[in-house]
């Protein structure tokens, strides 16, 4: 990989210990691939039955990773799932949990009361030199971080799901945060193996600018009776390329976290059209069925 510049060599080497708070989806993902990396990791997550399936998660993934490298080395790949395994605690306390980080990664419920609240207490345990992310899907970084004593050392950095086969990574960048944390984040990318692209501190930085709103576009295809669910994800597939249509996609991404975008967004511009909720989607939320992380949304997975 391409040397940026002596004093961002110097400030990365500091980035052994990385924790991520929130282990689900992207929690999970986002510490597999650090510690694939040979970071150490903890992961934190306030419930421990999410830690639990995390473990569970991480290992089937690893098990997936594993298989393909070594096809025909069932030893190799044991022991690469154990050496991946070995790199990641679990804890249900935040303080404790970020006392030795260098890089904080906070992946817990899209809601701006719960995030500033834990980046509150992530400051107040972490070193002064810790980095701080964000790994949000549609909230201003500099809403998140309102209170944070120092912001230079607080970034965005927006994985895909799942994280272990998507290549992409932005990095986010607001108005206070320093070069030298931009840098370090981007370097972080490299080490985990990721592509990295820059984003201002705009809603849905570039991906989910384009993809939350698409999604939302088929749902009021459906809802004004235009063409059955299949057949809009089959068309989106075949005609256009995408690997999976908009309503498998959605149910992939998790319906509460498109809903919870979705808000977001129509609360702080309520004239845009892009932004409109749907009344179907906030009702499968309502009952539960928040796609395939609970077996039901769009369609069945039990
Ligand atoms: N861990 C490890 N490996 C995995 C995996 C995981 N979690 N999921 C899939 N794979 C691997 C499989 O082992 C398989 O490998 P081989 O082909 O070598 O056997 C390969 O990926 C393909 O998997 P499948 O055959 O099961 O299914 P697929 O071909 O449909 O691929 C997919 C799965 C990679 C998820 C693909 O469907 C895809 O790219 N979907 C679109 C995902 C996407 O758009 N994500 C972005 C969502 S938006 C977002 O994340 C931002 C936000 O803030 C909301
Ligand atoms: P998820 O529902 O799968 O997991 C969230 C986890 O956070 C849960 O295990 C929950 O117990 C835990 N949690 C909630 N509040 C907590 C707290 N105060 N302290 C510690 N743990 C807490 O959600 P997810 O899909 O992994 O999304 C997490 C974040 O990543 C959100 O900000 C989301 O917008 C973003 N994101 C999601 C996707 C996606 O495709 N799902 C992609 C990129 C980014």
């Amino acid at each position: 990989a391409a040397v940026r510049g002596l004093s961002t060599t110097a400030q990365l080497s500091k980035i052994n210990n990385v924790t991520v708070i929130g282990a689900g989806l992207m929690g999970s993902g986002i510490a597999q691939v650090s510690a694939n990396a040979k970071l150490n990791v903890t992961v934190v997550d306030s419930n421990q039955s999410a830690l639990d399936k995390a473990q569970k998660g991480i290992t089937s993934s690893l098990q997936r990773v594993a298989k393909k490298k070594h096809a025909d080395d069932a030893a190799a790949q044991t022991a690469l799932v154990s050496s991946v395994l070995d790199r990641i605690k679990m804890s249900t306390n935040v303080s404790d949990s970020v006392k030795d980080a260098d890089l904080v990664i906070e992946a817990i419920v899209e809601n701006i009361d719960i995030k500033r609240k834990l980046f509150a207490e992530v400051e107040a345990a972490a070193k002064p030199t810790t980095l701080i992310t964000t790994n949000t899907s549609s909230l201003r970084l500099a809403d998140i971080g309102l209170n944070l004593k120092d912001k230079t050392r607080f970034g965005g950095l927006h994985f895909f799901n799942p994280v272990p086969m998507m290549k992409l990574l932005e990095v986010v960048r607001h108005n206070d945060t320093s070069d030298a944390t931009f840098e370090q984040l981007i370097e972080y990318g490299k080490t985990v193996g990721k592509t990295t692209v820059a984003c201002k501190d705009t809603p849905g930085f570039i991906v989910n600018r384009l993809l939350v709103p698409y999604m939302f576009e088929a749902l009021r295809l459906y809802e004004r009776g235009d063409a059955s669910m299949p057949d809009i994800d089959v068309a989106m597939k075949l005609g256009a390329g995408y690997p999976m249509g908009p309503f498998e996609l959605s149910d992939y991404v998790g319906l509460d976290t498109c809903k919870f975008i979705m808000d977001g967004w129509h609360k702080q511009y309520p004239d845009e059209v892009a932004f409109k909720p749907s009344p179907l989607l906030d009702s499968l939320v309502d009952a539960g069925k928040t796609g395939r992380k609970s077996g039901e949304g769009f369609y069945k997975y039990k």
